[in-house]
Parts: C-alpha cells; sequence; structure tokens
C-alpha cells in the first residue's frame, strides 16, 4: 500500500477547562492514502468536524501531530504549509454558503485558477474552467455563466468539487458532502467523488452519519462516538460483521435493506441502546484486532 499523504496520530481536541471541558476527539489516528478513501462514520457530536478541522489545519489540536507525507505539519516551513493548503482541500456540507451569489460560476473557478495555478494564462483559463466543469459531469456552456441561485443544490455542489480539484490537490475532505442534497441526487454525488479519487488518485476523507453511503466511497471505514474511534477497518468487513455494539446500533437504525445487519438477536431495546451508548463513550484504550483489517477498541 502506498505511503500516507496525511495521517492523524493519536490526536486529542478538548474544548473548555475543568468540568466544563468536552472531548470532541480522543487519540484519533487514521491515514489518507493516494485512489483510497476513509468514510468517518458517526451520529451529530460524535467529534467528525473537529477531526475534520484538525486535518485542515484549522483547529490545532490538544495534544498529538498531524503529519503530512511522514513530517509533522507543526514543524513545516511557511512555504510547506502554503503547500498543504493547497494540497488538502475541503468539501462542505452547504454547497450554498460556500458560493458567493454576486460571482458567476465561472469567476469561482477562476480565482482559484490565478491564485494557485498561475502557469495557465490568457484564453487557457477559460479552456481550464470548462474542463474541470466537464470532469464533474457540468455542461460548461450551461453553468459557467450562471450565477449559484440558478443552479440545484446538486450542481451546486458538484461545482464546489469542481473548485477543489482546480488547485489539483491530493487530498479531499468531505464533511457531510451529500447530507443536504435531495435525496435523488446524493448518490450521484457520491459516486462522482468516488471517481474523481480514482481518477485523480485523490486521497478523500468521507465525513457522514449514514454509514450506509460509506459502501459507495470507501476502502476504509472509521466509526467514531463520542470522540473515540469504536471500530475501523475495510468497508466490507466492518459492515458485513459489524462488532462494535455502537456499530451495530448504527446499523439497525439504517433503512436500506441491503445493508440493515438484520440478525434478530441484534434488535435492540432502548434500555439497551442507552446502555450501549453509555459503555462506548468510556474513555477506553484496549484495541483488538478481531480480523486481519478489522479493529474494535474493547467495552
Ligand atoms: N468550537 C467548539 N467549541 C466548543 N465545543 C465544540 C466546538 N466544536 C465542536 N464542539 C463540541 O465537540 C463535540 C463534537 O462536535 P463535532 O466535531 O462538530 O461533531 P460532529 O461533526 O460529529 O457532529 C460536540 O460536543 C460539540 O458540541
Ligand atoms: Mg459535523
Amino acid at each position: 500500500m502506498s505511503e500516507p499523504i496525511l495521517a492523524l496520530d493519536k490526536v486529542t481536541k478538548t474544548f473548555g477547562h475543568g468540568t466544563s471541558a468536552v472531548h470532541a476527539a480522543r487519540a484519533i489516528s487514521f491515514s489518507l492514502r493516494a485512489g483510497r478513501a476513509l468514510a468517518l462514520v458517526g451520529e451529530s457530536g460524535s467529534g467528525k468536524t473537529t477531526c475534520a478541522r484538525m486535518a485542515m489545519r484549522e483547529y490545532q489540536p490538544t495534544s498529538g501531530q498531524i503529519l503530512y507525507k511522514g513530517r509533522p505539519v507543526e514543524a513545516a516551513k511557511s512555504g510547506e504549509i502554503a503547500r498543504y493548503r493547497r494540497s488538502v482541500q475541503m468539501i462542505f456540507q452547504d454547497p450554498f454558503a460556500s458560493l458567493n451569489p454576486v460571482h458567476t460560476i465561472a469567476h469561482h473557478l477562476r480565482r482559484p485558477l490565478r491564485l494557485h495555478r498561475p502557469e495557465i494564462k490568457g484564453t487557457a483559463i477559460g479552456a481550464t474552467v470548462r474542463e474541470l466543469l466537464q470532469r464533474v459531469r457540468l455542461d460548461p456552456d450551461l453553468v459557467a455563466p450562471r450565477y449559484p441561485h440558478e443552479l440545484s443544490g446538486g450542481q451546486r455542489q458538484r461545482v464546489n468539487i469542481a473548485r477543489a480539484l482546480a488547485v489539483r490537490p491530493e487530498v479531499i475532505v468531505a464533511d457531510e458532502p451529500t447530507s443536504m442534497l435531495d435525496v435523488s441526487v446524493r448518490l450521484g454525488v457520491l459516486n462522482l467523488l468516488n471517481e474523481m479519487k480514482q481518477e485523480m488518485n485523490l486521497g478523500l476523507l468521507y465525513i457522514t452519519h449514514d454509514i450506509a453511503t460509506a459502501r459507495y466511497v470507501a476502502e476504509d471505514i472509521a466509526v467514531m462516538y463520542a470522540g473515540q474511534i469504536v471500530e475501523w477497518g475495510s468497508t466490507a468487513r466492518v459492515i458485513d460483521n459489524p462488532l462494535h455494539p455502537y456499530t451495530r446500533l448504527l446499523l439497525s437504525a439504517v433503512p436500506d435493506p441491503d445493508v440493515r445487519f438484520d440478525d434478530p438477536k441484534a434488535r435492540l431495546m432502548p434500555d439497551e441502546v442507552d446502555d450501549i451508548r453509555r459503555r462506548s463513550a468510556a474513555p477506553q484504550d484496549e484495541i483488538v484486532e478481531v480480523e486481519p483489517a478489522h479493529f474494535i477498541r474493547m467495552i
């Protein structure tokens, strides 16, 4: 397997102090590799966005390290930090909030080209904008002259993906990229991210509360609850054979019949659900490799 582009190494983030401290991330470790996706899955409040913001270097970890190609980013020189910022691009949940209503789509794509790819000049800029839109399966003639409000949510999210691709990143962090989109267009956007990962050899961190969607994009999965990764490994192994009670709980709430963990013994009563949450939230250092490429944190 290739070397990681980006890795979190025992990264912790605590907000506040003393009795009011929130342990948003506890000793989180994972790595992102070229051409592969990791799905970071968990319900709201489990700490996913905190991990994304640390990966983006928007939050400084309380402890632990962010490694870029094996080296701590903290130690990086300013030129390397600029390279890191270009190399790691983010796609947000709300496809509208990240676009400026007074500018056309073409304008949104020309900007990162001007900033990050000064070698592209003159008429080549327009040609690159067209290429980027084609890459995300949008018709350049139709979409380039439009304003954000004239597009659908799915089209806007494709524009955001094109904009991230404009700077030729190595890693894309997509935080709930489809949760604000119509159900009918979600799969198209996930498939597009999957294609981009393959075609452009990108490392992808796909953050979602919907464990069922992990299969569409991610080779690897990490299930997070109360700031800890409780189960991780190959997506197929974890979803087909979930062994941590919290993962089973997430899967039991999934309405898709193809992925429901449909063992009658696994159907949970409300007091069992509370018990699983309580026990899964307790800090725990002990980890077990239950089969090759499949780990759980003890409970
Ligand atoms: N800037 C912040 N200040 C204080 N608490 C925060 C901050 N960001 C997140 N939290 C808390 O950290 C926990 C994890 O939040 P978050 O990372 O947003 O989870 P998720 O993305 O999985 O919903 C929550 O309890 C949240 O309230
Ligand atoms: Mg979040």
